[in-house]
């Protein structure tokens, strides 16, 4: 009878619905109905987390007490009455936000042998069977699309899936769909706005991985950081975000911009989900060689583990007082107050802070061209060695070239609305990572991050970190490939005049709009930066404490 109620409840709400959606089909509902009604019989004390907050842990254990399965995480159709975990929360919010550009048709397959396999005994890790959301610019060889966010990949087809694709599959996690992200990673026009993609459209406030984690659309998702993308989305989305070192992590079928730049990384809600994550994705890989310069060759450090309340202890912290005075603008006044009292909490946390830890090159750095002509000539290579790798190349793109020409006559790239400024300029500098010019340039560039930026700093006042508000926090550890950790640390209060930024007037401030703190360290420093963010994260638990315009309401209990 149970089968059947179910059953028909799924066709008559969800088929003309859902369903004709083509996402998930229905008929899988009469393949996992029985076991699941035999599961939930067996069950008599189950607890459902909230998915606006559920860690892995949470999920693990209900999973493991057979309270759910990884199907009930995604399945959308088997249900009764109103809907469906993670897939359900994807279709109540992504009209308004856009942040999933395409749900994993195989996803609930997926789930299926996850669940068999678990009940076999078997866990392929700790975060087995569990939904993560991907950015778009990272390859999967499946039905899904990897397009950057640009119709010049549509239906271009990887020779296999990333590196870090495959170690998420590895690790028992279920790809549920691709995130929404600022086209080409935020690479291609000087007057674009942030979030927006050809193919996906635009992201309610920032890159569709920090919404999707924000609003429990997954357990979490995987973000890529050239300079800002992983923390800034995170900040704004009230979310942590880990940035780790160049090279901890293969970018192998990741879309480029600079290999000395590039890094996939986790946004989670809480520091220890996204060490759980980055625990998964971390390590060597041969297809991508930045890798093997890592220190720990497989056996990588516990990051898990990292995550104890004494992570501040001892630590000496600095801040690059400068950096906040070069970039300071008159609205910051709150986020400016909200990291001043922070540095309270983390001095009493057993820090000592050292004050003034100034980066020495950072004005000349700041007005500095010689920061884009380095991802300019990176982006021409790297590209050109992306688009080679494919199996299929529709469009038969092979040069950046290429790729702007395609760009600049394919209505629904919206040129010259938004232009191609950013590869103009590439392409009239006309220097590539092979060029003899590129060297010098290099070289000047690391600079600012080195000897003149952050890990100059970290030497010369023998500090574990250094902090800053993180809109100010990625430039300089971009160049230098160096680490960062973003924990929330408020939002903007009531009263604040909203700021806008021109030209498609993005709201950048407003009341309520978060921001974050971060903890960056020298390269490879991702176990000490985990320890610190999360002993920040305890002691303020600021997440809990702000308040969305937007929530999904499906929740586990409705589900099973
Ligand atoms: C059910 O769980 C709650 C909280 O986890 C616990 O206090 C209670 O004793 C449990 N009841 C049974 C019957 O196991
Ligand atoms: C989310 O919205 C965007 C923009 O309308 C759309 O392109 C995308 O297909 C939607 N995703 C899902 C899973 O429906
Ligand atoms: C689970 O175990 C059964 C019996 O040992 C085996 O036939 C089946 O293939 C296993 N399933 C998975 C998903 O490992
Ligand atoms: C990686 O390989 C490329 C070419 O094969 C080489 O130019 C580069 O120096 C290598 N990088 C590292 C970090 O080993
Ligand atoms: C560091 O920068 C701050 C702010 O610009 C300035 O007041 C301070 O004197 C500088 N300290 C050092 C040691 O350069
Ligand atoms: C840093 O750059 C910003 C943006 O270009 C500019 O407004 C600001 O004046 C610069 N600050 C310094 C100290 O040069
Ligand atoms: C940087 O450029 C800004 C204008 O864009 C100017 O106000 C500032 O003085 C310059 N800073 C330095 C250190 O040259
Ligand atoms: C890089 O520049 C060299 C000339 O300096 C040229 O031979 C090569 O084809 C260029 N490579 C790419 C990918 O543009
Ligand atoms: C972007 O720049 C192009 C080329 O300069 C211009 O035609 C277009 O109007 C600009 N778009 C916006 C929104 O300012
Ligand atoms: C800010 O304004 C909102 C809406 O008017 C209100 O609900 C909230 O309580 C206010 N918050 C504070 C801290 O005053």
């Amino acid at each position: 009878m149970a089968l059947l109620h179910v059953g028909a409840v799924c066709l008559a709400l969800w088929s003309f619905v859902l369903c004709s959606t083509g996402i998930v089909q229905c008929r899988v509902l009469w393949r996992f109905a029985d076991r699941t009604a035999a599961a939930s019989a067996s069950v008599t004390n189950c607890t459902y987390p909230d998915l606006i907050s559920a860690t892995a842990d949470e999920l693990e254990s209900g999973l493991k007490g057979g309270c759910f399965s990884s199907v009930d995480l995604v399945n959308q159709c088997r249900l009764s009455r109103s809907a469906q975990a993670y897939i359900a929360r994807i279709q109540e919010v992504n009209s308004t936000v856009h942040a999933v550009t395409e749900l994993n048709p195989q996803a609930v397959e997926i789930a299926e042998q996850l669940d068999q396999e678990r009940k076999n005994g078997s866990l392929r890790g700790p975060l087995h069977g569990l939904p993560v959301l991907i950015k778009g610019n990272i390859a999967t060889q499946d039905e899904l699309q990897t397009t950057a966010g640009s119709y010049a990949l549509l239906n271009a087809q990887p020779p296999s899936d990333s590196t870090i694709a495959a170690k998420l599959r590895q690790a028992g996690l279920i790809i549920l769909g691709k995130a929404d992200l600022s086209q080409w990673a935020n690479f291609r026009s000087f007057n674009s706005s942030n979030g927006w993609s050809a193919y996906g459209g635009q992201v309610g406030s920032s890159s569709g991985s920090g919404v999707a984690s924000d609003l429990g659309l997954a357990f979490a998702a995987l973000g890529t950081e050239t300079s800002g993308s992983i923390v800034s989305p995170s900040e704004v989305n009230n979310i942590v975000g880990i940035k780790p070192t160049v090279g901890l992590a293969s970018r192998y079928l990741v879309v480029p911009i600079s290999e000395r730049q590039d890094t996939v990384g986790p946004m989670a809600r809480t520091v220890k989900d996204a060490a759980q994550l980055l625990q998964v994705i971390a390590g060597p890989d041969p297809k991508d060689n930045y890798t093997l310069a890592s220190p720990f060759g497989s056996n990588l450090p516990d990051y898990v583990a990292a995550c104890k309340l004494t992570g501040l202890q001892g630590k000496r912290i600095g801040i690059p007082r400068n950096v906040i005075a070069a970039l300071q603008e008159d609205y910051m006044g709150p986020y400016i107050a909200a990291f001043n009292a922070a540095v309270s909490v983390i001095a009493a946390a057993g820090a000592t802070i050292i004050d003034n830890t100034n980066f020495t090159a950072f004005d000349t750095f700041n007005n500095s061209t010689v920061p884009d002509s380095v991802l300019f000539a990176d982006f021409i290579s790297d590209l050109a060695t992306y688009l080679s790798e494919l199996k299929t190349n529709p469009n038969n793109l092979h040069s950046l070239e290429d790729v702007r020409a395609f760009t600049q006559h394919f209505p629904l790239e919206d040129y010259p609305a938004r232009d191609t400024a950013v590869w103009d300029a590439a392409l009239a500098a006309g220097i590539n990572n092979t060029s003899p010019q590129f060297w010098p340039l290099y070289q000047q560039n690391r600079y600012f991050g080195d000897e003149g930026g952050v890990l100059g700093a970290l030497k010369k006042y023998n500090l574990d970190a250094v902090i800053l508000p993180t809109d100010f926090a990625y430039p300089v550890p971009a160049v230098v490939g160096a680490p960062i950790v973003t924990v929330p640390l408020g939002a903007y209060p009531n009263g604040t005049a909203v700021q806008r930024s021109p030209p498609w007037n993005l709201v950048e401030a407003a009341p309520g709009i978060p921001f974050g703190i971060s903890f960056m360290g020298p390269l490879w420093s991702e176990e000490s930066l985990i320890g610190m963010a999360y002993a920040f994260e305890q002691r303020t638990l600021v997440r809990d404490k702000l308040k969305r315009y937007i929530e999904p309401h499906t929740q586990l209990k409705d589900v099973v």
